[in-house]
């Protein structure tokens, strides 16, 4: 059989939101602290305490928002224990995640500096779990009020005159667990009354985004679409991908066989099945998809690297990650009408990082170049890739998206190949265009199912370009070496 990817550029469909390539940085092991965070006083190079070569190397990949303090850590995050000189913030015991002493070093104006030189649009998780209503309310007046009350009084004697740009607010996290242990009927109610408070002073427009569910939790989002979809602009979305359900087998992250790397492709599929069937909820009630599905926590989530604490969800990061990320972003981009921000889970040191540090040492990992190589799709329309191809255990081999600059009318084409062991040989083609020129051909590979990047060898997998293709008229032959993720720009 011969092997197709279909593209036809005469199909548009909706906009590749630039906010499903986010990002999600928590309280929680070394995120924040010794990761995006090292101190004024660190002798690793940092702008107020704010890590370099992170900020450069995030702003590389566009990063395009950042959800933050949780997670978990939000519903107990108290926001005035963070502001203030350094000396006088409280210290409060992070419960959640290890039991170990949060210095509150990194509170609302650190994050906002970070935001401020990442380049990207802010989205603040605020805490109805544990914090009243007023405390969410000051805490919107402090980021976003320009003048004329307490809160923004207090902001400017703490060293910040103007006032941040707030995008997105979060009101609640997995309030059905972590965040309260609540009914979707309860949560429902609180969620009407607290989103009243938080205001969008003038000048500014803050988006809502209300807790959604928890991977099939279907009741969950009817309830909540059907009692408060009037007041939110976002519904969150959770779901990680582990070996098995319910986290009965964790498997490792970096030592692992070939029935571990098929557990993971399959189960990464099921977003598919999720976001379908959340959407079709959300169309009984939002027909015109007003309301956004926000999937803020997203990723594989594997057991603790050896050695380390188990609270601490520090995990290598390998090629079959990688792949993990690319279906993914295909899943995202075929749902994108709906599916109009996404979170990786989480950005430094954290579940499937695209960033690990060690001490000096910053690594990208296999997962950071997979952002690297889908960032051409930001903001792009999204174009119907169809697949006629072979199958590794069921699943097609290749799995594809693409998607049109409308200003340049370049295409972008972005795919993986889920068979760890087997090359594939396919032939693209592209109707609606007579003749294709190739502007750039871009892929990651390894040789080996468990490859990934170390302090070490931190370049083992990385992006090079690619070759190996063949054009003719309208259709591309290339062949996709196992396990490996390509883009290619044509015109
Ligand atoms: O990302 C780790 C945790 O996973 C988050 O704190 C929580 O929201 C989810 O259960």
């Amino acid at each position: 059989m011969i092997n197709k990817v279909k593209i036809d550029v005469s199909k548009p469909g909706g906009k590749i939101s630039k906010y499903i390539y986010g990002h999600f940085s928590e309280h929680l092991g070394r995120c924040i602290y010794d990761g995006l965070w090292v101190g004024r006083d660190s002798d690793i190079p940092n702008s107020n305490g704010i890590r370099r070569d992170i900020v450069e190397a995030l702003k590389k990949i566009r990063i395009p928002v950042l959800r933050w303090p949780g997670g978990c850590f939000a519903d107990e995050y108290h926001w005035k224990d963070g502001i203030g000189p350094g000396k006088d913030r409280i210290k409060r015991m992070n419960t959640h995640w290890g039991m170990i002493t949060e210095s509150n070093d990194f509170g609302t104006h650190e994050f906002f500096e970070l935001c401020e030189l990442l380049g990207c649009d802010a989205y603040v998780a605020g805490n109805l779990g544990s914090g009243t209503v007023l405390e969410m309310q000051d805490w919107v007046d402090y980021i976003s009020c320009a003048k004329g009350t307490a809160m923004s009084e207090e902001r400017k004697i703490n060293g910040r005159e103007e006032p941040w740009n707030l995008k997105f607010f979060g009101i609640g996290n997995e309030n059905w667990a972590c965040g309260g242990n609540m009914r979707p009927e309860y949560y429902a109610d609180l969620y009407r009354r607290y989103q009243t408070y938080v205001k969008s002073y003038p000048g500014t427009s803050v988006l809502k985004i209300a807790c959604g569910p928890n991977e099939d939790d279907y009741e969950w989002t009817d309830t909540v679409m059907k009692l408060a979809s009037r007041h939110m602009w976002g519904l969150s979305l959770h779901y990680y991908t582990l070996l098995n359900k319910n986290f009965s087998e964790m498997g490792d992250s970096e030592r692992f066989g070939e029935e571990e790397w098929y557990k993971i492709i399959k189960n990464t599929l099921i977003m598919d099945e999720y976001i379908k069937n959340h959407s079709k909820i959300m169309d009984k009630y939002d027909p015109e998809k007003k309301v956004a599905l926000v999937v803020d926590e997203w990723g594989t989530w594997y057991k603790a690297v050896e050695g380390t604490n188990k609270r601490f969800l520090h995990q290598q990061n390998t090629i079959r990650d990688a792949v993990s990320a690319s279906l993914h972003f295909n899943i995202f981009h075929q749902n994108c009408e709906r599916v109009r921000m996404a979170n990786l889970a989480q950005t430094v040191n954290v579940l499937q990082a695209v960033i690990l540090t060690y001490g000096k040492s910053m690594i990208k990992t296999p997962t950071y170049h997979v952002f690297d190589l889908y960032k051409e799709h930001q903001e792009n329309i999204s174009i119907k890739a169809e697949h006629e191809c072979s199958e590794y255990k069921g699943i097609p081999r290749i799995n594809a998206t693409a998607s049109m600059d409308e200003k340049s009318g370049s295409i972008w084409i972005s795919a993986c190949n889920v068979d760890p062991f087997e090359a594939v040989d396919a032939l693209i083609e592209i109707s609606g265009i007579d003749e294709v020129t190739v502007t750039s051909a871009r892929m990651l590979a390894a040789m080996e199912i468990t490859a990934c990047n170390t302090v070490e060898n931190p370049e083992n997998v990385k992006i090079r370009e690619f070759k190996e293709f063949n054009v003719k008229k309208n259709s591309i032959a290339l062949r996709f070496p196992p396990g490996s993720v390509i883009t290619i720009g044509i015109n």
